[in-house]
Formats: structure tokens, C-alpha cells, sequence
């Protein structure tokens, strides 16, 4: 058997590092935020949001962009991108997760940052979803599509995939896109005729 290094459960936190995207300084409990910047402080635990994603920093940055609302979070992981729209004016908001330990993280990471989001455990396939009026989806192609024609909302920003791709969107006007390191987002809105 070999020998195992003093402190090895912690190390994964080496690569959690704070990291600035746009008006936001989104990073670990255990480091310093930036005083310039809106911080978000994001322990992910099991799940997936650290924040420093090319997608997550893309869907804030559309996010930033859009008419204030309710907001549904499709897939919310560590609840990253619900707890910084809340704090930038979004709410009442709602997220979920098909995975418990995303649940359980963003309500968590909700608690540490003072912002008030409803998480529950769901399925973006399966189960009935409540109206807002924006939803962000970052997930994957075939989830994004699967899940708009479920969705009753004004505006949608999705993300998970390629610059090479972009989702089919029946009934809704295709927005605005924004790329990073390969990676895509993009901003729909409900059409209205
Ligand atoms: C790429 S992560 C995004 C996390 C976070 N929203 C972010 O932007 O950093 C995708 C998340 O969607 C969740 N997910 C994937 N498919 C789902 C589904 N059908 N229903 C609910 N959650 C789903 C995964 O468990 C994961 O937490």
C-alpha cells in the first residue's frame, strides 16, 4: 500500500482559485475577494460551478445584459449563476438540479452569499417547470433543445456547447451570441407572432 501525502483531501482546492469575469469576482470561501468587484463566494463541493467555466462567465455576461425579472435556473450546479443574478437585481429566483449534491451546494452557497433562492430537485426533461420571466440553461446541445418548447419564459440564455454549434430554437428570435476559449452562449427571446 502507498504511502498517502499529509493534507491530500484539501488539495483539489489548490485549483479552485477567485477569478474576475466581467463585473464579478466569483471564488472560494478561503480566499480574498476582489473590493472592486461584486463578489459571489462559491464553494462547488460535488458539484459542477466554480465559476470559472468559459460557459458560466459567458451566461453572466448576457445575463447583465437582459431586462431584470424572475429568473429559473436550468441545471444550476453550485447555484453560481442564480446567486450572482440575484445580486444584480434578478429575483424572485428559482433553480434546480437532477443531481442532490448540486442542490444541497447551491443552497449552501446561497446561504453564505445572503441572497434569498428557491433550489429544488428536478429534472429539466421530466418535471413540470414554473414560469419566469428569464431562464439560463447552461447544460448541453441536446438538453437545451430538449428543454426550450418545456419552458414558459421571455427570454432564455443557454450555453454548454461549441462555437461550431448552436441550438434549434422553435418560437423564439435568436438575440445575440458571445464566444470564449471555443466555448458559446446565446441569448433568446420569445417570439411574439
Ligand atoms: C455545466 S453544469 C452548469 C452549472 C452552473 N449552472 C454553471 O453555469 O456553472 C450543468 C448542470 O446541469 C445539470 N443537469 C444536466 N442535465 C440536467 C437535467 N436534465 N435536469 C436537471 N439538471 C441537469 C448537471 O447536474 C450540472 O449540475
Amino acid at each position: 500500500m502507498g504511502v498517502v501525502e499529509d493534507g491530500w483531501e484539501n488539495r483539489w482546492r489548490e485549483f479552485h482559485k477567485g477569478v474576475a469575469t466581467g463585473r464579478f469576482w466569483i471564488g472560494p470561501p478561503w480566499e480574498s475577494a476582489s473590493d472592486e468587484l461584486l463578489a459571489i463566494v462559491i464553494d462547488p463541493g460535488q458539484a459542477f460551478g466554480t465559476g470559472s467555466h468559459p460557459t458560466t462567465r459567458l451566461c453572466l455576461e448576457l445575463l447583465d445584459g437582459v431586462e431584470r425579472g424572475s429568473l429559473l435556473d436550468v441545471g444550476c450546479g453550485s447555484g453560481v449563476l442564480s446567486i450572482a443574478a440575484v445580486k444584480i437585481g434578478f429575483g424572485p429566483a428559482s433553480a434546480f438540479d437532477f443531481a442532490q449534491a448540486s442542490v444541497d451546494a447551491a443552497i449552501e452557497n446561497a446561504e453564505r452569499n445572503g441572497v434569498e433562492l428557491h433550489a429544488w430537485l428536478g429534472d429539466a426533461l421530466l418535471d413540470e417547470l414554473p414560469a419566469a420571466d428569464v431562464a439560463v440553461a447552461n447544460v448541453t446541445l441536446p438538453t437545451v433543445e430538449a428543454v426550450l418548447p418545456r419552458l414558459t419564459v421571455d427570454r432564455i440564455i443557454t450555453s454548454g456547447y461549441l462555437v461550431t454549434e448552436q441550438p434549434v430554437a422553435p418560437g423564439y428570435r435568436h438575440e445575440g451570441r458571445r464566444e470564449l476559449e471555443g466555448w458559446a452562449a446565446d441569448l433568446f427571446v420569445k417570439a411574439t407572432h
